[in-house]
Parts: C-alpha cells; structure tokens; sequence
C-alpha cells in the first residue's frame, strides 16, 4: 500500500532521531517517496546528510533558503504529499501545532497543509502527563489530526515509564492500515490460523508445519480494509497484530468452541487454520516415561467447517484445501461436503506455497468459477481472497 505513496516526513529534535533512519530506510524498501524537512535541532542530533542518503532526496531545513525552482517551498511540499507524517514529534512541535505558530520551515508547511498528519510523538513521561502536553494533543485529535500511540520501556533520561516513540515496524504498520481504502467498513469477520496442537501428555504433541503467516496476512489485511477481525491463532511465533482481537487457543476443540461463541455476529468465516484431524484419545496427564513406549489411539476431530458449513444462513465461508494430489478434484469435493462459499486451493508440495513460507501460491474456486493465481505474497493472496466478500 506503500508503493508510490508520496509522505512527508517531518523531523524534530528527540532522542528518538535515531530509530527514524531505520524508518526510512524501510519507507524506501517498500517503495514509498519520502521527503524531508528538517528542524534545526534535528539537524544539531544527526547531520541531514544521513538522512538525505538514506531517503535518497534532498533534505529541506531552512524557510528562506534559495531554491533551484520557483515553488514556494513550504507551499509545495505541503501540497504534494499524501501524508505527513512527524517522528518523533516532540512536545515542542505539538505545541506548536496546537496553536498556530510557524516559525520555522517545518510548523509553516504542517499550518499549510490540509493533507492528514500523523505524529509519532516521543518524549519523557512527564513531559507526556503534563497538563500543557495533554491539552495540545487532545487539541490536535480534536482537529482531525492522528497519533500512532507511544510505548513503555527505558527512556533516554533513564526512566521507565511511558513515552517511547513506536517502533518503525509499527509505524509502517500503522501507515499502512491509514493508506487502505476501508471497503470492508463495517463486516465482521473470523479468522482462523495457524495449527493446533493435540497433547501425547504434558510435553509431548501432535501437530503440522502451519506457521500462521496464511490466516494472519488475511488478518492484517482484512483489518486495513476496515473490517472488524476475530483471529482465532493457534501457537505459532507471529506477533500479535495492532488491533486486532486474537483468541489463543491450542487444540482443534477450543478452535470449534472459540468460532461458535463468536459465529452468531459474524458475517464471515474464513478458515486458514490447520487444524489437526486427530486428537489422542488415550493422553496421559503425567509426563510419559521413556522406557513405557505408549500405543496412541487416535480419534478423529470434529470438521469445523462442516459443521458451521451446514448451519451458516446467509454467511459466507470460505475454506482452504492444503493438497499434494488432484488439488482441483480434492478441493471440489471440500467445497461441496463442507457447504462452502468458495475454497482456496493450495498445492502445498510446489515450493513457494503452503506451509511455513512467505508466499502462496493458489486457485481461488467457486461452485460457479475457478481462478489460478500465480504466486504471490500471502498478504497480497489475502486481498485477493478479501475481494470475495465485496460481492
Ligand atoms: O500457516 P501457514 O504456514 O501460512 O500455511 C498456510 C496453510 C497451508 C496452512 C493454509 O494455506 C491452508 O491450506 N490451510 C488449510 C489447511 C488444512 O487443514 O487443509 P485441509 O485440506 O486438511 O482442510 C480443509 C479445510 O477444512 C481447511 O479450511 C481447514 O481449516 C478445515 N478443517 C480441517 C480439519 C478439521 N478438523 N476441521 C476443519 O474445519
């Protein structure tokens, strides 16, 4: 969603300086056009030749110095971007917004333009608690004006508490959710990923290679597009998405009983999870001994999607089938028994889809229709698959 968007990053003088290089160095990679201005204690933290490198455009840091062309530099740079964004914002730049001042090259452009502006503000936790503070931002959200919120941690003044600028990963994140066109306003849908884990005993498991990245770009992405997300995640390493309710479960059992308290809501199901088809019938509670080699009875789970299949009135559900064989046939066969809106089919023995890896590679099917896609990331899968739910 980045790509080609023109932001305008305002730097302020704040200790936090220096996580904005690793920001835009990130900005680039995702192929957004980041131009830069300057305050002049900013520039007293890092040279501007840093960042100019970094941005690969030039840096602006002065109201009245000369300029190649005959736009009049606070104006046009205040018109020509899509976003700005402040990081760090200091209580001082806050200030400043809050009442009008411009008395230097970046407060001139921010009182300038009527594109959105968001602040990553970061500043010591008393100076975030202050009165004075707390009036301008409230100002400032009043105004339509947005912050990404800061975090707790170490301080530069050696202090814990609140008050750190986001992570440039979250800015991004946060970036990202802004730029996307909300079409999905208003729907309320359940996710599932990952896989479930069914117990041998108390350290011992059953359970497959999915890693979650699947259900939790459909997430991440249906959550950007405006829609109310339920996660239901099996274990797996992802960090948790901003915004986003997320209910742990482990087993296929608490994946059933996590979707049927919230199915009466939703107006979607989407099942990327991979749940396991087997549970232990005889688990032990005690940590089996290795000299007592056990003989494990397996039964089979209940299917999930059947049984919300079946029952789904006017919802939409839509399955996955994680193949090696006749991935067409198979996932055909899934889409009917199961009752589905559509089926993503992925052929999971073909590198580059499936399990564990970044990208995918599917055919989204219908009763009616077939689609082969070639591969792709699994986020940009995922609003592929979102695009189902607009019809
Ligand atoms: O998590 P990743 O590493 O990103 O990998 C993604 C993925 C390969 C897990 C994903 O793309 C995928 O294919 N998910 C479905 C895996 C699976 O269980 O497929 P299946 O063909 O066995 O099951 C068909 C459908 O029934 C699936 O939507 C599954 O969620 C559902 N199911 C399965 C078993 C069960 N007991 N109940 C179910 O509802």
């Amino acid at each position: 969603m980045l790509k080609g968007k023109k932001i305008l990053l305002g730097v302020t003088g704040g200790i936090a300086i220096y996580k904005v290089l690793d920001l835009i160095s990130k900005l680039k990679k995702l192929e957004a056009q980041v131009d830069i201005i300057m305050t002049e204690s900013a520039t007293k933290m890092i040279a501007p030749i840093t960042f100019q490198t970094m941005a690969r455009s030039k840096v602006h840091t002065k109201l009245f110095e000369s300029s190649d062309n005959y736009n009049v530099e606070h104006i046009s740079l205040a018109q020509s971007c899509d976003i700005v964004l402040i990081a760090p914002a200091t209580a001082n730049i806050i200030a400043k917004i809050a009442n009008g001042i411009a008395d230097d090259l970046l407060s001139t452009t921010l009182l300038a333009t009527k594109k959105p502006i968001i602040l990553a503000h970061a500043m010591n936790s008393n100076m975030l608690d202050n009165p004075a503070t707390k009036r301008n931002i409230d100002i400032l959200l009043q105004r339509g004006h947005y912050f990404i919120e800061t975090g707790t941690g170490f301080l530069a003044c050696n202090h814990y508490g609140n008050g750190r600028m986001a992570e440039p990963n979250d800015i991004i994140d946060y970036l990202d959710c802004f730029l996307t066109k909300k079409d999905l306003d208003g729907k309320n849908i359940i996710i599932t990923a990952g896989p479930t884990i069914e117990r041998i005993d108390p350290v011992r498991y059953i359970s497959n290679d999915s890693s979650g990245k699947m259900g939790y770009s459909i997430a991440k992405m249906a959550r950007n597009r405006g829609a109310n997300v339920i996660l239901i995640s099996g274990p797996t390493y992802l960090s948790q998405i901003n915004g986003i309710e997320t209910i742990h479960i482990e087993t296929a059992d608490e994946l059933f009983e996590a979707i049927d308290d919230n199915f009466e809501d939703a107006d979607c199901l989407i099942m990327a999870a991979a749940p396991a088809d087997f549970k232990v019938k005889n688990r032990k509670d005690k940590k089996i001994k290795k000299t007592e080699i056990p003989e494990l009875e397996l039964v089979e789970n209940k299917d999930i999607l059947s049984y919300f299949g079946n029952i789904k009135g006017s919802k939409k559900i839509i399955g996955f089938a994680a193949e090696t064989d006749n991935l067409k046939k198979n996932a055909k066969e899934k889409l009917h028994k199961k009752n589905l809106d559509y089926i993503i089919a992925n052929d999971i023995s073909k590198p580059g889809a499936g399990f564990n890896v970044d990208t995918n590679i599917a055919s989204i099917i219908s009763d009616s229709y077939t689609e082969d896609l070639p591969i792709m990331s699994k986020f940009d899968l995922a609003d592929k698959i979102l695009d189902l739910l607009k019809y």
